[in-house]
């Protein structure tokens, strides 16, 4: 392994976070590079997996987003149009577009900031990263995708944007075989359309109620109405539907809500009231699964279905293995101040996180606390906290 070398700051993961930070360090005008590792470089998981969902936020979110810090609008300017800021630009800024539109903006602004000067862009994941305790400096571990060789990066400053994936709860002992379906494919309508028999009954579980679980939702009564006339659906779900609603200058659940094309079909499609006869109620059965009946209602309804869809909330992707001196670290994130304390509760210097693993906490007018998830919201945080 050749000498470690020596940069103001280590930006793990690529996603919306990893690149608001950047975009935030930069500006700082650090003295010295800004190591950005990320196997891809691509935009994280929006790109990766869900470029055909429709977002739950407005145009005008993500430019804000786009716009927010000066290396960000440098990248813009210098990037010859027509681009995906431009076609950003021509869209309604009022309303909600598919994910493609925030994916290829990100990647424009991936492409723009890995190319300056100040960066050094390592493809590749870090595995591990060491705290010397007498000067709080980080030694992280990288291994290369292009290499057999792990890099060493020396830094004060290490910053974790590495995302979440869905939950997978343990799949529900059924007397009959029951196959899970990966929620990742189920957002995604054109592998769904592709994976799914078409010419033979199929039932399908989908447990959850909130955006994913709805948008699965949709996207199987999509096909069940024209490509997979003998789908069916049975939603289990142990709350009624929560909608974000629109207050004088804030929005009252916004990000536990639905918002958006999944508020629209939710409202007028699932509802008790409409169920029974719209054209999703032609072909979803609902189960009720609250107080306390999910075990039961699965043991009588799952029997029937051969696939199963659990959307029920992500999980922060597995961190490297972090240590100060050698001794294993297990840091608590603080989701007020955007760093992480040690199991003694104490700050741990020069370790940050942001993005959906590590979101700002934030209590609405009505005393609510919610985990503040989207683009602009990682970079509303960020301005406020990144003092590194
Ligand atoms: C289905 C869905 C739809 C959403 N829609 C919207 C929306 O409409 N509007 C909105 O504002 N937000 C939306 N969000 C919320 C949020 O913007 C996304 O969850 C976003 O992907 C979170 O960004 P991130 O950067 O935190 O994580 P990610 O996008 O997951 O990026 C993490 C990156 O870190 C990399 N990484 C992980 N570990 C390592 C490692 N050890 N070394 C190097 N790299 C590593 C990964 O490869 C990845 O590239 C949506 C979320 C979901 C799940
Ligand atoms: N662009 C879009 O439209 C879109 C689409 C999907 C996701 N997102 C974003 O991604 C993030 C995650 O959203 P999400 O909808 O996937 O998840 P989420 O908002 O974290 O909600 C998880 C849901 O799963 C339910 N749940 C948890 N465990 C369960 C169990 N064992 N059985 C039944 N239900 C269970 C929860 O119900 P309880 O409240 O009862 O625990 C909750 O309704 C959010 O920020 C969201 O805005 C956006």
């Amino acid at each position: 392994m050749s000498a470690p070398q020596r940069c103001a700051a280590v930006v793990v993961g690529s996603g919306p976070a990893g690149l608001a930070v950047m975009g935030n360090l930069l500006e700082r005008q650090l003295s010295g590079k800004i190591a950005w590792i990320d196997p891809s470089f691509q935009g994280g998981r929006v790109n990766r997996k869900y470029r055909e969902v429709p977002s739950n936020t407005k145009v005008g979110l993500f430019q804000a987003y786009a716009t927010a810090v000066q290396p960000f609008r440098s990248v813009i300017d210098s990037t010859p149009a027509p681009n995906p800021f431009t076609t950003m630009a021509k869209l309604d800024q009022d309303k909600t577009c598919h994910l493609h539109h925030a994916a290829d903006m990100m990647r424009a602004l991936t492409d723009g900031v890995v190319k300056m000067e100040q960066v050094y862009a390592c493809r590749g994941m870090v595995t591990a990263a060491n705290q010397a305790a007498n000067t709080g400096s980080w030694t992280v571990r990288i291994h290369r995708s292009d290499s057999q060789d792990d890099v060493e990066i020396i830094t004060p400053q290490l910053i974790l944007c590495t995302g979440s994936s869905p939950t997978f709860l343990p799949m529900p002992e059924t007397a009959s075989p029951l196959q899970r379906l990966d929620l990742d494919m189920a957002l995604k309508p054109s592998d769904l359309a592709a994976f799914l028999p078409r010419d033979m009954p199929l039932t399908i579980g989908v447990v959850g109620a909130s955006h994913s679980a709805i948008l699965v939702l949709l996207n199987l009564v999509d096909l069940a109405r024209s490509s997979h006339p003998q789908l069916r659906v049975k939603w289990f779900t142990r709350h009624g539907m929560r909608y974000a609603e629109y207050k004088d200058g804030w929005i009252l659940r916004d990000n536990t809500g639905l918002k958006g094309l999944a508020a629209d079909f939710a409202r007028t499609q699932l509802e008790d009231a409409m169920l029974p006869t719209s054209e999703a109620g032609q072909f979803i059965t609902k189960i009720d699964c609250g107080g306390g009946q999910e075990t039961a209602q699965y043991q009588k309804h799952l029997p029937s279905c051969s696939y199963l869809v659990q959307a029920v909330g992500y999980t922060r992707d597995p961190l490297p293995s972090l240590s100060v001196d050698g001794a294993e670290l297990t840091p608590e994130f603080d989701h007020d101040s955007g760093n992480f304390k040690n199991a003694q509760g104490h700050l741990i210097p020069g370790l940050h996180g942001a993005g959906v693993a590590f979101p700002e906490r934030v209590v609405d007018p009505y005393g609510n606390v919610e985990y503040a998830v989207g683009f602009f919201k990682f970079m509303k945080f960020l301005r406020r906290v990144v003092r590194y």
